[in-house]
């Protein structure tokens, strides 16, 4: 692509970005199709250093410059490199600590996103680390095998910091998982896939912004990275793979297939191994979710991952536009397998974990949250904006608690909550499918779904540090849709 067409693609590119057309794949934004013939990057990994179970991390928040586009530099953020950060991998019973260099001109924070710690360690809105400054954080890994991430969570600038890179994986192992025989060589058959949407200026750089438009619907990109990569190609060598998925998006949300409508079958979701594994077609995933997939491509075959079109409930193609789900499809990663291993491939276990059952009718507290995203005024739980100053909700340490989020707006809301895994008890009255019944901390509220979730709240967080419960549509949170709890005993 020679600079005129680039410059060209991007005037294309520089209007409403919500239009599935203009993504690069299939012609628009960048005027060329793409090739698909980019080599995936896939992040480093950081397994610390340290004795026994004490594992030690050492992170740099950091300027970095991105060739994502060729002859093009993209200032960006980078957490120990360029843009995103190394995959943090510990296991079930260490005890971490992690130092946070912030070598950036601004204030940032990072948020253990999944991961089950003390309020004080959460890296939220309150954890702010100053230019120059250092965040040491300790905590015991205290749940099971699972993917989790962390980004920026700094205040009023989540978007933005996240949208230039300040993201990364942290991966959880345990024993229990590691006797399964699932693919976990990482990188060659256990490959991690962050999915992100992003759009530029005709210089190169990155073009955020956070207007009326996105403060409404979230900021929508026109181009695909995975691992930061654009038009991603992953050539494999063994017929199973391993797929760990995390929309780390600011708004976007996919319905991933393979083009050829291959099965799949998914183990995983955001807490952690689902009680069996659930075979599917497509898997939608919203802003913040991590699902874990295992996908068998023979020798010879040539997949593609996509987004596919999927219905909304309660709105038409004009809905699912402004609410992130784009109505066209479009490839997302090139996959190319030369395995020869085909025959003779186990099937995966059939038990993959135990979780509690589901209690029909929960006992103890329960909370609702209504939520609503308003012109002019912008995103609300329970009318409320954001206040740091003020605490919304006390949980007593150690219970259990219903809460019921009720969505009145037109457009959906993935909610995360801080400091716990909790399990999807409904939608609209009625049991989630399979793959929703595993542990999640975000789950996607449709426009008038009522979600029902069960939450054991089992760490502390006081009010000096206290949790948040947010939509992960970064530019709703950033907008106001967030709220604070602390987790304390009984005075
Ligand atoms: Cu992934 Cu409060 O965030
Ligand atoms: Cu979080
Ligand atoms: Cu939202």
């Amino acid at each position: 692509m020679d600079r005129r067409t680039f410059l060209k693609a991007s005037v294309l590119g520089a209007g409403v970005a919500t239009a599935p057309m203009l993504f690069l794949n299939t012609g628009g934004a960048f005027a060329a199709p793409i090739s698909f013939n980019a080599d995936l990057k896939i992040p480093p990994l950081l397994e610390g250093w340290g004795e026994q179970n004490n594992r030690v991390f050492e992170l740099s928040l950091q300027n970095g410059s991105s060739a994502f586009v060729p002859g093009y530099q993209t200032p960006t953020f980078g957490i120990s490199g360029a843009y995103l950060g190394p995959v943090i991998r510990a296991r079930k019973g260490d005890r971490v600590t992690i130092s946070v260099r912030n070598q950036l001109e601004e204030p940032s924070t990072l948020h253990w996103h999944g991961v089950k710690l003390p309020g004080e360690m959460d890296g939220g809105p309150h954890q702010s680390i100053a230019p120059g400054e250092i965040w040491r954080p300790e905590f015991m890994i205290d749940q099971p095998a699972s993917m989790q991430w962390y980004h920026s969570h700094a205040w009023h600038r989540t978007g933005e910091q996240v949208f230039k890179g300040l993201a990364g994986l942290f991966i959880i192992d345990d024993d229990q998982s590691d006797g399964l025989g699932l693919p976990n060589e990482y990188g060659v058959d256990d490959i991690p896939l962050v999915l992100q949407d992003r759009s530029f200026n005709r210089d190169g750089s990155f073009r955020y912004v956070a207007g009326m438009h996105q403060r409404m619907a979230g900021l929508l990109g026109n181009v695909m990275l995975v691992n930061g990569t654009v038009g991603p190609h992953l050539h494999t060598s063994k017929t199973r793979t391993r797929f760990r998925i995390l929309n780390g998006s600011n708004a976007r949300i996919y319905n991933l297939a393979f083009d050829d409508q291959r099965p799949f079958q998914q183990i995983a979701s955001d807490g952690g191994l689902l009680a069996e594994p659930v075979t599917l077609s497509r898997i939608r995933l919203a802003p913040g979710e991590r699902a874990e997939l295992v996908v068998d491509i023979k020798g010879g075959e040539e997949v593609f991952l996509q987004h596919q079109p999927m219905s909304v409930p309660g709105g038409g193609m004009m809905m699912a536009m402004t609410a992130g789900i784009d109505a066209a499809a479009f490839d997302i990663l090139r996959i190319t397998s030369s395995a020869t291993d085909s025959s003779g491939l186990p099937a995966l276990p059939r038990r993959l974990a135990t979780l509690p059952p589901l209690p029909s009718s929960p006992r103890g507290v329960s909370r609702q949250f209504v939520l609503d995203t308003q012109m002019m005024v912008g995103s609300t739980i329970n009318g409320k904006q954001m206040n740091l100053q003020r605490i919304d909700h006390k949980v007593v340490l150690g219970e259990e608690e219903m809460w019921e989020f009720v969505n009145r707006s037109p457009m959906p809301h993935p909610m995360h909550i801080h400091g716990v895994q909790f399990r999807v008890l409904s939608r609209n009255g009625h049991l989630p499918a399979k793959n929703e019944q595993g542990f999640k901390d975000t789950v996607l509220i449709h426009a008038d779904e009522v979600v029902r979730i069960l939450a054991s709240f089992d760490h502390p967080a006081s009010s000096r540090f206290p949790y948040m419960f947010h939509c992960h549509n970064l530019e709703h949170e950033d907008g106001g849709m967030m709220g604070q709890f602390t987790v304390e005993h009984l005075a």
